[in-house]
């Protein structure tokens, strides 16, 4: 026997080997369609036409799978990632709610998968705690040309090509553009009001600062064009306004997608759609962590399990996020965010304070919190381009609401 291999050294070994995602469905003897998400499958041979997967000898799945008459391996697409989720977790990989079709030999090809490989049982050999299982390929069809779905290191992502030249992002660039209608207006709110203010845009999953007025007397963590992967409670500013699906795929972003879990995001996010702003109320030392984290994750061109290290950081600050404020007493804020509201065509933007004081009382923090939402709200209007609002580079009114500045 080889020399015993620390199974923790192993599963990280070969977790650095990247992998597609395939879901293995069949019609059981029970008739009960399953799927089965599976990252072992691999082409094998063209004469005679062979694939293969290798599911755990353990796995109940499989064991049903193995009585069908056939099975299809379902090649997920880059966009089926809460698909992959749901079928892999809950619900012993019953197909009800997912959208399929029979194949000629009655196993079910998944809607939108990229590509399907209908398959009878070749051969099943035992190999360790795994089965190799190696299907006779009978009809194939790539039904979507689209990226896969990968998987590397217990996280998804997408295949990018290498290339010379850099891809050009057109939501970042119109966000930038947008960002610049009111570029003097959030400089002057940083000059006068000595703080840090930058303008955010929700690009995919990523918060992105587009802007930065960076006159605060405490220096900004993180540059102009630092993108900061979304995950709750932070980023309900940029979700006010969207939909239950939306505001669905945000709760599973979290660490812990329990239900109390969802419920204390949820009621997070209801704070922030009354109070039309969002805090965090952390001081440097707490916001420490998270920041380590973001910037370990930065450095690792965003590896998965640095990804995983800023999940768990970030939801852990989900008790500064918005808590009661209570008249009286003092608070220390990493930030104050409020939503700009845009049309639905344009990506969800904020204006965010930062670098702010120590020990601010309520009364400071909601008067700051109203001067950026006259700030945003003319955002608003420019964007929208209605006449009233200013034209890129005009300043707020400095002694009332101009009508449009509170709609917020
Ligand atoms: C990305 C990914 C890849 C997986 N690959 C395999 C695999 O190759 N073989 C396997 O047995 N299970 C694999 N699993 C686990 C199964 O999908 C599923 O969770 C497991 O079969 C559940 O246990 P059960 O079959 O006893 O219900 C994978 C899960 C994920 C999320």
């Amino acid at each position: 026997m080889s020399k015993a291999i620390d199974p923790a050294l192993f599963r990280e070994t070969l977790g650095h080997y990247p992998t597609g995602v395939a879901v293995v469905t069949a019609v059981p003897e029970d008739g009960q369609p399953i799927g089965m998400v599976v990252g072992t499958f691999s082409s094998v041979s063209l004469d005679p036409p062979l694939i293969a997967f290798l599911p755990a000898t353990s796995s109940r799945r499989f064991a049903r799978i193995r009585t069908a008459r056939a099975f299809c391996v379902n090649v997920l697409a880059s966009d089926q990632e809460p698909l992959c989720r749901r079928l892999a977790t809950g619900g012993a990989g019953s197909l009800e709610g997912v959208r399929w079709r029979p194949g000629v030999l009655g196993s079910p090809i998944l809607e939108e998968a990229q590509s399907w490989i209908e398959c009878t049982f070749d051969d099943i050999r035992e190999a360790g705690d795994h089965f190799i299982v190696l299907g006779l390929v009978h009809e194939l069809a790539v039904a979507r040309s689209t990226l896969p779905l990968l998987f590397f290191q217990g996280g998804y992502g997408r295949f990018s090509p290498g290339s010379f030249v850099a891809t050009p992002d057109p939501d970042l660039i119109q966000a930038a553009q947008m960002a610049e209608t009111i570029r003097s207006q959030v400089e002057d709110l940083s000059a006068e009001l000595s703080v840090n203010c930058g303008v955010l845009v929700k690009i995919r999953w990523d918060s992105v600062q587009v802007l930065a007025a960076n006159q605060g007397s405490i220096a900004e963590p993180f540059p102009l064009g630092h993108r900061q992967p979304i995950i709750p409670p932070l980023g309900a500013a940029f979700l006010v306004n969207s939909t239950p699906a939306e505001v669905d795929e945000w709760l599973r972003r979290a660490p812990d997608d329990s239900p109390d879990g969802r419920d204390l995001y949820r009621a997070k996010l209801d704070r922030v759609r009354e109070w039309g702003y969002s805090i965090l109320a952390a001081g440097p030392d707490l916001l420490q962590r998270q920041q380590a984290a973001l910037t370990a994750f930065e450095l690792s061109d965003r590896l998965p399990r640095h990804e995983r290290a800023v999940r768990q950081a970030t939801s852990d600050l989900a008790d500064r996020f918005c808590p009661d404020l209570v008249p009286g007493e003092l608070y220390d804020l990493a930030s104050i965010v409020v939503p700009v509201p845009t049309k639905s065509d344009l990506p969800p933007m904020a204006i965010r304070m930062t670098s702010l004081p120590p020990s601010l009382p309520v009364e400071q923090i909601e008067s700051w919190a109203l001067r950026l939402k006259r700030v945003a709200a003319n955002a608003g209007a420019a964007l929208s381009g209605s006449r009233e609002s200013s034209a890129p580079g005009a300043k707020p009114s400095q002694t009332g609401h101009r009508k449009g500045e509170t709609r917020l």
